[in-house]
């Protein structure tokens, strides 16, 4: 066996089966070429789907003539000076790479022409290799042609898909790259037929309109959330706005679009609960962070990246989404027809002039739901599974929801509108309790003192040796005191829960309040239940964030049992 050297041209070819996979991989590089030259303008004009022809123009910084030989060749780009910048790389592109790959394995022309020249160069080719160099009068700019792609690599020409197929890849790319870049212009065209089009936008939220259409921009949640160092802003669909796939699904790292299954996994996480198996948010969220927290030289395509603390970024992300999704109003509320009749009951009972504001707002808070299962969100109340889940179902659906934490929300929203009213009833000790405390449980009940008291306890003796219980809140009068209050000492302990708010109290003193799993409920306690949750605000996780409800879709239980209808 002789070991020999390959030729340039070989290795060339190789190199480039990693990095250029199909017309859309093309597209990706010279795109991010363009972006990297500040570009605030790109064309990409496709033929056949990309198969016939990639043509990408931008009006960036362009090459000079001296070095554009250069950037055809492999290990050549300007984006790297020092061994260190690999460790914080802030452009797009860094191996210079692509424009070799790309020639390596077409017929191709390169133009372009820098600021300060008078005109362009055009070097032409195939394979690899240069055949022609010409002045041309051009803009300022690069355009760069890539012709019969993969015409010497007939293994790869072969898997390459019908041209639809392949435009839908290559418009995926941009739209990516657009929802990444929104202050570009970004326009493509196949066979000369406009494939997408989107003017420079002020902001991320008016590109999404331009390649999503505006009355889907318009129902979108702004996300932000910044900690660690870390930022991540974009918007993300309400439950009832949603997608059969997952592909408008875009997160950004530093400007470059991602595959991170870790990241992805986290979105759906955050929608899991809202969403049937088969549905899908629409989400562009940019995360951004210093350069030297996220490795991209881990995968031929760049499309890959390490974060150095993928966990923080991983909880960030849910979090930014629960909050988005979890402000009041998100969930879309309950049908007319359920609502009207009960209107029109209070209307019709109470005299507008003796019945106060407080009065019917706790009877609106109170009242008996009146035909609340037709037109409800979980539908019918079918029964329990195992004392803990309540199985209710729509046309469409089966929800399991966890009956603990449907009281806890229930219970929650209901204390907190009452609290707006004024403190909670609380119901005094016939017996005051004198608490045997650590010094740390004290110190912790003492800080969290304000908020207790204003949902019905009562201490005493803060400062000396004992703390005396006076009262509980009247939801609670069925605890034994001094459990309950162990109790909120040990959950209120907990390192995350860091300030005292009246919120996290409120979520302590739902959690008590509400019906334990393993309870057996009667069929009519369960419909109060549910048709309760769904006057709540956010009927779709608890206080403390836990999800209320697992849902299995009825399309995906026909399609499991091969039913044809
Ligand atoms: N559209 C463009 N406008 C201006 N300069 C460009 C353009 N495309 C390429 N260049 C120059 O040519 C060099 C080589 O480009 P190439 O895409 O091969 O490598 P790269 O972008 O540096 O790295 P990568 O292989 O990761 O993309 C770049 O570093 C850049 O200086
Ligand atoms: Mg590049």
């Amino acid at each position: 066996m002789t070991i020999r050297r390959l030729p340039d041209a070989l290795v060339n070819k190789i190199a480039a089966g990693e990095v250029i996979e199909r017309p859309a991989s093309a597209v990706k590089e010279l795109v991010e070429n363009a972006l990297d030259a500040g570009a605030r303008a790109v064309a990409v004009d496709l033929r056949d789907g990309g198969a016939a022809l990639v043509r990408v123009a931008d009006d960036g910084h362009g090459i000079s003539a001296a070095e554009l030989p250069l950037a055809l060749e492999r290990h050549a780009t300007s984006k790297l000076a020092h061994d260190e910048d690999l460790d914080a790389i802030a452009t797009l592109g860094f191996r210079g790479e692509a424009l070799a790959a790309i020639c390596a394995v077409s017929r191709f022309t390169v133009t372009s022409r820098a600021r300060a020249a008078a005109s362009g160069l055009r070097l032409g080719g195939e394979g690899g290799v240069v055949s022609q160099q010409l002045d041309v009068p051009t803009e300022v700019g690069t355009t760069v042609e890539v012709h019969d792609l993969f015409f010497n690599t007939p293994a790869r020409l072969k898997f390459l898909k019908a041209a639809t197929t392949e435009l839908s890849a290559s418009l995926r790319t941009v739209t990516q790259l657009a929802l990444a870049h929104p202050t570009v212009q970004f326009r493509v065209t196949n066979g000369g037929r406009a494939a997408l089009t989107a003017p420079a936008a002020a902001d991320l939220r008016q590109r999404i309109g331009a390649l999503w259409t505006w009355s889907t921009a318009e129902r979108l949640l702004a996300v932000e959330h910044v900690e660690h160092g870390v930022r991540i802003a974009g918007w993300a669909s309400p439950p009832d706005v949603t997608r059969g796939g997952r592909d408008d699904i875009v997160i950004i790292v530093n400007g470059r679009p991602v595959r991170d299954p870790a990241l992805l996994q986290a979105v759906l996480a955050a929608y899991r609960p809202l969403l049937p198996r088969d549905r899908f948010p629409l989400v562009v969220l940019a995360v951004t962070m210093a350069p030297a927290d996220v490795d991209v030289n881990v995968h031929p395509t760049k499309a890959w990246v390490r974060f150095r603390q993928p966990r923080v970024v991983q909880e960030m992300l849910v979090s930014a989404l629960h909050a988005a999704l979890r402000r009041p109003g998100v969930v879309p509320a309950l049908g007319g027809e359920a609502n009207a009749p009960t209107v029109a009951m209070e209307s019709a009972g109470a005299p507008i002039s003796d019945a106060g504001a407080g009065a019917s707002g706790q009877a609106a808070l109170f009242h008996e739901p009146v035909a609340p299962y037709q037109a409800a969100r979980f539908g019918r109340v079918l029964g329990q599974v195992q004392d803990t889940f309540i199985v209710a179902t729509t046309e469409d659906e089966v929800f399991f929801l966890d009956q603990h934490v449907v009281h806890e929300r229930v219970v929650f929203e209901q204390v907190r509108a009452q609290l707006a009213a004024g403190a909670l009833p609380s119901q005094a000790l016939l017996f005051p309790e004198t608490l045997e405390l650590g010094p740390a449980a004290r110190a912790l009940l003492e800080r969290w003192r304000e908020p207790l008291e204003r949902l019905g306890f009562a201490f005493e003796g803060f400062g000396g040796d004992s703390i005396v219980l006076r009262a509980v809140p009247t939801l609670l009068k069925g605890d034994e005191p001094k459990r309950l209050v162990e109790g909120a000492v040990e959950e209120l302990a907990d390192p995350k829960v860091t300030a005292p708010t009246i919120d996290r109290a409120l979520a302590f003193v739902a959690c008590r309040a509400a019906v334990k799993a393993s309870t057996p409920l009667a069929l009519e306690e369960m419909q109060r239940l549910v048709a309760d949750l769904e006057t709540t605000e956010t009927p779709y996780f608890c206080p403390h964030g836990r999800p209320i409800v697992s849902r299995v879709s009825m399309h995906d239980i026909r399609r499991e049992l091969k039913r044809t209808w």
